[in-house]
């Protein structure tokens, strides 16, 4: 079969490999009809996620069809159509109960301290291949699958499996309240996405920091509030813009490639930290293999943390879902000690919330196929993957037609593809015709 392989820092190939089997009663294999492209992959091709062996296949984002089911999954029979949620766990242990399935005890097989499972990822996330294939084995599948009803489509199903959940659990982390004055810090995928969950879980008003202007006018169009940290200091922009005050919650969708900004006020600030951001640089990223403009890692890792500390209002909360692997060790815990801030972080339980954002889909309230911009032939996959990590104008989000079977061409609905989130209110957003 086809799928994305890690060789190396800065080097990912289209390869043919074996299909996966069954390995385990609570193993299924999903032949994979869509899957997608995410930030957290080009941490792994930039050399700031390390651990990832040569020969894995990359890829957490995906929905598909049960094609076979191990003995102890009672729940699913082949033909099913399944989103795959990206993080894995076992359902029995005492953090599964409880929905942090990020966090579960029995899935990793390297103990219970050893981290969060993930598709796609390094050797310490359990060693799972990835779902940027045309199968998949899924482990704990009677736990992990979740169903997908023929009123949700490919295009949405494929963005609940990590971007929407991610976004959605950065805005409960950030305490996002009724009326509440939200920040959010990037506006890639998941930045995007958690303009449409902080609206859906009450925000009154929501700014976006991004310093690409496509991204931004993304943002814009789903109305929020845009600031570019390019041509204003987002701190003092966003002070502005709250009276002085700051904003209630900040929800940092950025994580270690953050980049300092290029140009403007901002940027002058910046300019005193340039050792120091250079030193955490070559430490989070020490054997970064840049190719020209490609596969560069983020020049300032802890840029967004500090903003989204100078933003935030006097005892308000910091959500971050932006990833920092344990190597990055400076945050401005000073400033938040002494502001009484709340910070809460993590990986996402996405098992825990990707029902309820199916059940939104199903009922119209949340329509998140136009975030996928970009749709390339399985093919292409190398250049897109290339794209994407250029931030280039349009490729917000990639979402990859394994399945080959045009179930979900990008531009059959009115919005499709248009990049912008729509929620309740909208309105005619899914085309007819559009998953049946
Ligand atoms: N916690 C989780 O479970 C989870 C799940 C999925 C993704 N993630 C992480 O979320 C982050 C975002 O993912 P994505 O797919 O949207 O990635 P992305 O790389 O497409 O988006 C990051 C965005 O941040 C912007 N940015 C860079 N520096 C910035 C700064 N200083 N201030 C504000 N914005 C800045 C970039 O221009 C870009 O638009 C990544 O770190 C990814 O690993 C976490
Ligand atoms: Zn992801
Ligand atoms: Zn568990």
């Amino acid at each position: 079969m086809k799928a994305v392989v890690w060789h190396a820092i800065g080097d990912i190939r289209l390869d043919d490999v074996p299909e996966p089997k069954i390995q385990d009663r609570y193993d299924a294999v999903v032949r994979i009809t869509a899957s997608a492209i995410c930030g957290t992959d080009l941490h792994f091709v930039r050399g700031t996620m390390p651990g990832m062996a040569p020969g894995r296949i990359l890829g957490h984002e995906a929905v598909g069809v049960v094609e076979e089911v191990g003995s102890g999954v009672r729940d699913f029979r082949p033909g099913d159509r399944v989103v795959v949620p990206s993080t894995v766990g076992c359902g029995s242990c005492s953090y599964c109960r409880a929905g942090y399935y990020a966090q579960c005890d029995r899935a990793n097989p390297g103990g219970p301290q050893a981290g969060t499972v993930f598709f796609g990822g390094p050797e310490a996330a359990g060693g799972l291949d990835g779902l940027q294939a045309q199968y998949a084995r899924v482990p704990y599948a009677h736990v992990g699958l979740v169903p997908l009803p023929d009123t949700v489509d490919d295009a949405q199903g494929v963005l609940l499996s990590d971007i929407y959940p991610t976004a959605w659990f950065g805005a409960r982390l950030a305490e996002i309240g009724t009326g509440d004055t939200v920040a959010i810090l990037g506006g890639g995928p998941v930045g995007q996405a958690a303009v449409a969950c902080a609206r859906l879980q009450g925000a009154g008003r929501i700014i976006l920091v991004d310093g690409v202007p496509g991204r931004l006018d993304l943002a814009a169009r789903q109305h929020a509030e845009v600031v570019d940290f390019n041509a204003e200091d987002p701190v003092e922009a966003i002070r502005e813009l709250t009276g002085g005050i700051g904003v209630d919650r900040v929800v940092d969708a950025v994580g270690v490639d953050a980049q300092r900004p290029a140009r403007g006020p901002a940027a002058e600030q910046a300019a005193g930290r340039a050792e120091q951001d250079e030193r955490e640089r070559a430490r989070a990223a020490p054997d970064a293999r840049p190719s020209g403009d490609t596969w560069v890692p983020g020049d300032a890792p802890s840029q967004a943390a500090r903003w989204a500390v100078r933003a935030v209002a006097k005892a308000g909360t910091i959500g971050t879902v932006g990833v920092y692997p344990p190597r990055v060790e400076t945050y401005p815990f000073g400033e938040a000690f002494m502001k009484n801030l709340t910070l809460k972080s993590g990986n996402c339980n996405h098992r825990a919330i990707v029902p309820h954002l199916v059940s939104l889909v199903a009922a119209g309230a949340l329509d998140p196929s136009p975030l996928a911009t970009r749709w390339p032939a399985v093919e292409d996959v190398i250049e897109a993957y290339a794209s994407f990590d250029r931030r280039e104008q349009g490729w917000t989000k990639v979402a990859l037609d394994f399945g080959g079977e045009g179930r979900m061409p990008p531009a059959s609905g009115e919005h499709a593809g248009s990049g912008a989130a729509t929620t309740a209110g909208a309105g005619g957003t899914r085309a007819a015709g559009q998953g049946g």
